[in-house]
């Protein structure tokens, strides 16, 4: 082993500068490799755009938000540039690669793995749905940042008597509503795991209102839908790469709830503020984590592999189990539904 390569793939998350460094910390510190990292995910690694990751390059990074690397949706398999990796990474010399990323980057990762690539991966996003691993880079510092807006609607909810309806990121799963809900008092979560019947909900809110209560926090999950024939959304948009472009179900929901409920409803989407910023000490104790375990596993070839923490161990996992999405279990919900009944 000589040199390896490094790509950060997907929506950026706070934590993704802290694996990069402790990589190339490990990388060239301890095993005395070059790093090569490629820019804008598997993108750069399409098209050869690299550039060195030496020890001064990753110095001041730990606590940077976004990633040094950029990065994109770019996935080889939708654009014909499989071929192109393997040869680039030949003409390189890259022996490895380390790629960081969510379920569509990792999903084109196994792929190639599979196909005879060596690579290991880490997994990363605000989401925290991939399967195989309790946390995900990004998560704690997503929920941290939902949470302080939750915090804050509470007050001027207050004043003013209203139902405040707060839309956080989550596309297939619900684990920011529910870590953020639960963290912040919701009186109401809305996640795509269990679809939502707003004759119910605003049932529900007017009850607590007049059980006493002046002023009502629902969150809800962007990817949230109704039970089949309750309601219409609009049809989202789409990305270029033909993906749904989520965001806005709050905005759709207010009018339907103000109506059924008589109270007044504002609505807050907290968007990518969640995915922007400083990692939390969480993110960079796990990103450092991940970036050192993952070189480890370089070192001993442990080809297709992610990964992933377990408890508190981060073990490895293979990455075909990883690209999966995993949805909120049903007891998690349990609990935060305790502090739906009053
Ligand atoms: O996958 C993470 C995520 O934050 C989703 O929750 C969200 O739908 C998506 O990224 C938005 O990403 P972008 O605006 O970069 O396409």
């Amino acid at each position: 082993m000589r040199r390896i390569g490094i790509l950060t793939g997907g929506g950026d998350c706070p934590g993704l500068n802290a694996a990069i460094r402790a990589v190339v910390r490990t990388a060239v510190g301890r095993h005395k490799w070059e790093v090569l990292g490629f820019r804008d995910g598997w993108r750069g690694v399409m098209d050869g755009d690299v550039r060195d990751l030496t020890l001064e390059s990753v110095q001041g990074i730990l606590h940077r938000g976004g990633t040094i690397l950029g990065s994109s949706g770019a996935n080889p398999y939708l654009e014909g540039g499989a071929d192109r990796i393997r040869s680039n990474c030949r003409d390189l010399d890259v022996d490895a690669l380390i790629v960081i990323g969510g379920e569509g980057t990792l999903g084109a990762a196994a792929r190639m793995a599979d196909e005879g690539l060596p690579l290991i991966g880490i997994p990363k996003t605000i989401d925290n749905d991939l399967s195989g691993t309790d946390y995900c880079i990004g998560f704690h510092t997503a929920v941290q940042i939902a949470t302080d807006a939750i915090d804050r609607l509470h007050s001027t909810a207050e004043s003013h008597n209203r139902l405040m309806l707060v839309e956080v990121m989550g596309r297939s799963a619900g684990w920011i509503a529910l870590y953020s809900g639960l963290a912040g008092g919701a009186d109401m979560i809305m996640i795509p795991e269990r679809p939502f019947d707003l004759d119910e909900v605003g049932m529900h809110l007017r009850h607590r209102h007049l059980n006493g209560h002046s002023f009502s926090i629902v969150v809800v999950a962007e990817g949230a839908t109704p039970v089949e024939g309750t309601m219409d959304l609009p049809q989202y948009p789409r990305d270029p790469r033909g993906f749904t472009r989520f965001g806005g179900i709050a905005h759709h929901l207010a009018p339907v709830l103000e109506e059924k409920t008589g109270f007044e409803t504002r609505v807050t989407v907290i968007g990518h503020v969640q995915r922007g910023g400083t990692p939390n000490a969480d993110d960079r104790i796990l990103a450092t984590r991940f970036g050192v375990a993952a070189t480890d596993l370089v070192a001993h070839a442990r080809w297709g592999r992610m990964v992933a923490l377990r408890g508190s161990e981060v073990v490895d996992i293979p990455l075909s189990d990883a690209a999966k999405v995993r949805p909120v279990p049903e007891e998690l919900y349990r609990v935060a539904g305790v502090f739906f009944d009053s």
